[in-house]
Order: C-alpha cells, then structure tokens, then sequence
C-alpha cells in the first residue's frame, strides 16, 4: 500500500510547471483509481483468452451493416497522430508518455478496421459540426476523463475551448466551444451512484466502500438534464471491499469479511450501479439526451499483478490468440451487455436513444497502449506501472472516431 501513497505524491512532484497548478488536485485521481485496483488481487487472476469469449464477443453485435466495433487493427506507417504535447495543454502528465520519454511510437500507427466496412480518420470540423449548439457530458472515473482529454486534444486542432467550469474542482470541469457553441463536461461520478467509504485507506487498513445501489450519485444527476450527450461509464473501482445498501439497508457485501452480512458479488453492485444510473435518467422529466454507455476498458497488467511488479512493456497490439484480459474485466463487460439490453426497451418507450460504444474488443488487444512506467520521470522511484489508463495521444483516440461515427449514424 506504501507505493500508493508515493505514486499519490508523484502528482505534486510532477505537477510542478505553472500552467498545470490548477490540476493539483486532479492528479491525485488516477492514482486512487490504481488503489482500486489493488483488490483486484482478490480476484482468481487467471486471465482467458479462451474460445467462448470470442464466441461470447461474436454474438454481441449492434448495428446490421457494419458493427464498428468488431473489427482489427491495421498498421499503418502514414498514419500521424492527431495531436501532440505541443498542440494539446490538456493532457495530464501522467498520460503524457511522450514527454517522460516512451522511446517506442509505433503505437501511434494502428488504425481500427472494423470487419465490413471503414472507421473514417476522425475529423474535428466534422465532430464540431454535429454537435453545434449541443452539449456532451462525460460521467464516470479517471478514464471517462481520459477520453474526455483525448477529445479536447482532437479537437484541438480546429478549436481550443473556453473554461466555463461552475466549480474550482478539477472533477467537474465544464469547456465551452464558443464557434460551435458546444458545450463539453466532465462529472466525477467513479461507481455513478452514491457511495461513502467507511475506513480511510492509510496504508494499512483497506477501505470499505458503502454503495448505496439505488441512489444515483447527485454529483451528475442534479446538472445532466440539459446534456444532449451523456457518455456514462465505470470499472476498476468496483474491485474491492464494498457494503451493498438497497433502500439504505444493508443487502449483502463484497469481501467485506463479516459473517452477518450476505456474500455478493462485485457483479451484483456493478449492475445494479448501471441500472440505476439508466433509470435515474429515464426518470429525469426534461431529459431529452441520448446515453452511451462505454464499455469496460481493459487493463493488461503482465508478468505479475499491479503490485507484484506487473507492467505493460508491448510496443504493439497482440494478436486475439494472445490476448489475455483478466477474467474480472470481461463479467464486468458482460454485465453491461446485460444491462443495456434490459433498459432498451424502456428507453424506447421514453422515446431515448440508448447506445453503446463498444470499446471493450478492440482495446483487449492493445496492452501498448498504457502508459506502464511513462507517466513520470524514471528518477521518481514508483514502483507500480499504470496499465489502467491510456497514453495520450494513442490507441483510446480510436474512441472519439467510434463516438463520431455514432454521431454519424443519428444524422
Ligand atoms: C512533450 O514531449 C516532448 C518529447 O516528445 C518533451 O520533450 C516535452 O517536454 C513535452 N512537453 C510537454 C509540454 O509536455
Ligand atoms: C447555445 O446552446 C445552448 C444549448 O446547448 C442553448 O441553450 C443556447 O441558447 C445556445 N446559445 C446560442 C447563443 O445560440
Ligand atoms: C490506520 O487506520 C486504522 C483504523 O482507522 C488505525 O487503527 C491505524 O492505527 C491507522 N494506521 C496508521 C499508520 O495511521
Ligand atoms: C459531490 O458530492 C459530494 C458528496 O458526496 C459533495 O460534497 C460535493 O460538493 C459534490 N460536488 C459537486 C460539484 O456536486
Ligand atoms: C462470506 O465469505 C467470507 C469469506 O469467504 C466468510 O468468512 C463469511 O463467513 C461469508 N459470510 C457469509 C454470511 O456466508
Ligand atoms: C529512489 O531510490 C533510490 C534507491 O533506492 C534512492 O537512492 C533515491 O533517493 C530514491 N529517489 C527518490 C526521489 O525517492
């Protein structure tokens, strides 16, 4: 648990130019999400590549033409990223891979194609354009954000946005495209429904999470009623100790250890988490919006767990025979399968589109994608590698051009 704390401090040692001072407190994020991932060590740690998930994957389809989602990378020697460190201020030092030195970007070259058709090159007039005079909402953890920067990179190029933000905190950021009147958001909302934690993790004590199943966060859902786009999303917080509360009763836990209390999985708060962020918005009256829900992005810790040393070295995407995704990840990806097919038809009826942006495939393939030890200068003694969030630019680019092509797709 000491290096947590290390990698905690990293964010102000890092964070020391003065352009970054307002993104203090931001940067103590990604590293309370590795917290997180520390109970995944309570998970068996087998991974699968195994038959029936690509059979499993194969069934879920979603769109008749050309499902964009099911597809391959291509390696492409012209392909140029979008963006750098230069054209882009926004991009957090720890998803800066090229600023602490990654001497590898080949990475940079991969293009998605989906099985029957193209995924155009994203397009920024194109993207700003659709969404004139709307507004899009990111809610969830330090990864939602990712996107949301890999986003404001991209569009960096046609337009750099004002900074409209209601608050001073770095979770709850609001940009506003002033040409297109385009307004971006981003709400802090990391299990998207309301959770206290009971014990403070000091370093020897782990915490326990209250979940509290049915009450969507008030954090996003007070201010989403306007968005015309809400890209809702959650992972790795959902590992480790939780108290499951359902109409403020305990209902069961996770790894909580007490033998009072039900045993439930982790799976069990994770659906019901999106489930109720679903039905908190199907229940906002003025809500006219369409939901995305993204899905789980993998993480790809090898040669041993996130605290045992395991790192994420690849320089380029491994093949679906080698692809090895933590067993955790895929229930939490067929959970919300499971969900977004249980909602559809209520959304039907409310007459809101509900959508998925399937990220999940393609990203299982990219282990080379993360920053692993170039999120902070080699000197800086952090021992755990980050193979949770994604490199800036890079592979998770690709989900902004999926997330145009869904725009695409309501014109
Ligand atoms: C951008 O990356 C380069 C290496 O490609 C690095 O030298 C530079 O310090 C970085 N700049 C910023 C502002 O991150
Ligand atoms: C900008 O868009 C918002 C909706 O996102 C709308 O309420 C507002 O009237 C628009 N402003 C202008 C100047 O068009
Ligand atoms: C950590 O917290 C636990 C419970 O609150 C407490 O018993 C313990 O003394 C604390 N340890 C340190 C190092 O502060
Ligand atoms: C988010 O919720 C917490 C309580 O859970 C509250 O203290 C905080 O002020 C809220 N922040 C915003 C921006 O709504
Ligand atoms: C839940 O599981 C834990 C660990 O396996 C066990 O100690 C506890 O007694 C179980 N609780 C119940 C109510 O079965
Ligand atoms: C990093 O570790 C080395 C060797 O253990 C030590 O000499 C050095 O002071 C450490 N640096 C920092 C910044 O903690």
């Amino acid at each position: 648990m000491e290096h947590f704390f290390k990698y905690l401090n990293l964010g102000k040692i890092i964070n020391s130019q003065p352009q970054n001072i307002g993104f203090r407190v931001i940067l103590l994020v990604p590293s309370i999400v590795l917290l997180s991932v520390a109970s995944l060590h309570l998970l068996s740690s087998y991974s699968s590549s195994s038959p029936w998930l690509m059979s499993y994957i194969n069934s879920i389809s979603f769109g008749k033409k050309c499902d964009i989602f099911r597809g391959e990378w291509v390696y492409d020697p012209n392909r140029l990223p979008f963006y750098t460190n230069f054209t882009c201020p926004e991009i957090f030092d720890q998803q800066n891979c090229m600023k602490f030195g990654r001497p590898d970007s080949d990475f940079l070259k991969w293009r998605w194609k989906p099985a029957g058709c193209e995924l155009p090159p994203f397009d920024a007039l194109r993207f700003l354009e659709l969404v004139n005079g709307k507004s899009m909402a990111f809610v969830g953890d330090s990864v939602a954000r990712n996107q949301m920067q890999s986003l404001l990179c991209l569009l960096a190029t046609v337009e750099y946005p004002a900074d409209v933000s209601h608050t001073t905190s770095a979770r709850f950021k609001r940009w506003l495209y002033t040409t297109h009147n385009f307004t971006l958001a981003s709400f802090w909302s990391p299990y998207l429904i309301k959770a206290t934690e009971t014990t403070k993790p000091n370093g020897t004590t782990k915490s326990l999470t209250n979940l509290y199943l049915d009450e969507a966060h008030t954090n996003w859902t007070s201010q989403i009623e306007a968005f015309d786009f809400v890209i809702i999303s959650a992972g790795r917080w959902f590992f480790g100790p939780k108290m499951f509360y359902e109409k403020g009763h305990v209902v069961g836990c996770h790894f909580c250890m007490r033998k009072d209390t039900k045993n439930l999985t982790m799976f069990y708060g994770y659906k019901r988490a999106f489930r109720t962020a679903f039905e908190a918005l199907l229940g906002l009256e003025s809500f006219k919006g369409e939901v995305i829900l993204r899905t789980l992005s993998p993480a790809h810790f090898e040669n041993g767990e996130w605290n045992k040393g395991g790192e994420c070295k690849r320089t380029e995407p491994v093949s679906r025979a080698e692809m090895k995704v933590n067993w955790g990840d895929w229930e939490m990806y067929k959970s919300q399968i499971e969900v977004v097919r249980g909602v559809e038809r209520e959304g039907k009826k409310r007459g809101l589109k509900i959508r998925v942006l399937d990220v999940t495939e393609a990203m299982a393939v990219r282990p080379d994608g993360h920053p692993n030890h170039f999120g902070h200068w080699p000197r800086e003694n952090v021992t755990i590698a980050d193979c949770v969030h994604w490199c800036l630019p890079g592979p998770i680019d690709t989900w902004n051009e999926l997330l145009l092509h869904l725009l695409e797709q309501d014109q």
